[in-house]
């Protein structure tokens, strides 16, 4: 009796125990002095099954950098392409995606000016955005307006600064030209739209899956489906003084995002903008699709750009932004953007919140088409429960555990629709 009196007592000691080091524990969350912190793990490039959410150490602003208590990140079409390890210049795995988010300036490192503990901000990250804590250079840093949500703020700097800089830096749009918008329906693509609705007379093409074309017609003065062979119909809409040469269709349907800019009487610009989306063919990186979208992009003879008065250019923020350390030149679009936001020009659209946990469910909706506008992870959402075992649960430990592909096909979750 008295030996169970003292299991017990040990029993409750240890009980207390616990309960005073999780306290401790929420307390020094809720204070900041937390050492660890959640993100999501890209443990190696491939499948959905090398995303996970795990802990990792805190990190810390360094001299010149702002340290954020993240709420919402940006899921971009670009983050697929990551994970898939199909871009050029990946880190090493393991690594934590995301190149976006918005939260509440926590801290600064030495000799940063210009933000306040409490400062609501968005910002681009170098990588490392998916986690509760990011710290990145002032630079890449803005305030937010006071009625701006967290999730419109990380659904903003990509897609609006990556527009507004290939509309009004690379093409040179205004009064009356006419633009051609792959994926209209998505984050980038509603951005575009948006901003030729600043300029008058602009025509803009959008092309985007059927499914969409209700919600987003408004957007838009001509909306093609994606599987249509609207090559001839953009042709015939456009009332062309100079005789131009299209792109064949294969070479658009190559670009998941592209612009033809028509000026009326002088010029024909064509402007590659980004990506190659059809790249992405499946949950894993083809190098089929990869020679495939190579061979078929139309090989361009510089003689005859400047014959027929043509333009190519490329465009790529990240390079702009991280490698090219254009970062003042993206603040004055960025004060521009907040501009436009402020005179309600502009808002970004938000297709779903999603909680770090759900990131795969949140991928497989932009592989599935599924998304009118931006995917937002936001830190502070509660998983929805899976339908069957869920298999995304944190690991404490912070190890990968590898699991069969496909594992996933019979467990769905809801997303919070915006
Ligand atoms: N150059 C830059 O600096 C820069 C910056 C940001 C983004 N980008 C590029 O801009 C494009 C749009 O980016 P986003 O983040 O806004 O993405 P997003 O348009 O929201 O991406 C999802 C949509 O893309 C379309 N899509 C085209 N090919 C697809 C494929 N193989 N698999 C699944 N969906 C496909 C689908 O719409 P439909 O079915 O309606 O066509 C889908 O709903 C991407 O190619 C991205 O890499 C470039």
């Amino acid at each position: 009796m008295a030996k169970e009196a003292a299991g017990m007592t040990e029993e409750t000691e240890y009980m207390i125990d616990r309960q005073v080091s999780k306290e401790a524990d929420t307390a020094a969350e809720s204070s900041g002095d937390a050492k660890e912190m959640r993100a999501v793990i890209l443990s190696g490039f491939g499948g959905l099954n090398k995303l996970r959410v795990s802990r990792k150490p805190m990190p810390e602003p360094q001299e010149g950098e702002v340290k954020i208590r993240v709420k919402a990140c940006g899921l971009n079409f670009l983050d697929l392409m990551v994970r898939q390890g199909a871009i050029e210049n990946l880190p090493k795995p393991p690594l934590v995606p995301g190149f976006e988010c918005s939260g509440i300036v926590e801290s600064v490192g030495e000799n940063t000016e210009g933000f306040e503990i409490g400062d609501r901000v968005m910002a681009f990250v170098n990588y490392n955005a998916w986690a509760e804590v990011v710290c990145t250079p002032a630079v890449l840093v803005h305030k937010i307006p006071d009625e701006m949500t967290f999730a419109e703020a990380a659904a903003f700097s990509l897609n609006f600064v990556a527009a507004y800089m290939m509309l009004f830096e690379v093409a040179n749009l205004r009064d009356g030209m006419s633009v051609l918008v792959h994926s209209a329906g998505g984050g980038v693509g509603q951005a575009v739209a948006q901003l030729c609705s600043t300029v008058p007379n602009v025509t803009v093409f959008g092309i985007a899956s059927c499914f969409k074309h209700t919600a987003i017609r408004d957007s838009v003065t001509h909306l093609f489906d994606r599987n249509a062979d609207y090559t001839q119909e953009v042709k015939r809409d456009i009332t062309c003084d100079v005789k131009y040469k299209c792109a064949k269709k294969p070479c658009f349907s190559s670009l998941s995002f592209a612009i033809l800019c028509y000026l009326s009487l002088l010029f024909l610009m064509f402007v590659f903008l980004s990506g190659a989306s059809n790249t992405v063919t499946g949950e894993t990186k083809s190098f089929f699709s990869f020679a495939k979208s190579w061979w078929q992009v139309e090989k361009v003879n510089p003689i005859k750009l400047y014959e027929e008065n043509k333009v190519i250019a490329g465009f790529s923020l990240l390079n702009l932004l991280f490698k090219q350390g254009r970062c003042s030149l993206v603040k004055s679009v960025m004060d521009k953007l907040l501009c436009l936001y402020n005179q309600k020009k502009i808002k970004p659209v938000v297709d779903s919140l999603w909680a770090l946990e759900e990131v795969k469910e949140a991928m497989q909706r932009i592989h599935d088409r599924g998304n009118i506008g931006k995917l937002i992870l936001d830190v502070e959402k509660t998983p929805t429960p899976l339908m069957a075992s869920d298999s995304t649960e944190t690991s404490e430990t912070g190890e990968e555990e590898e699991e069969p592909e496909g594992d996933n096909d019979s467990k769905e979750r809801m997303p919070f629709i915006h």
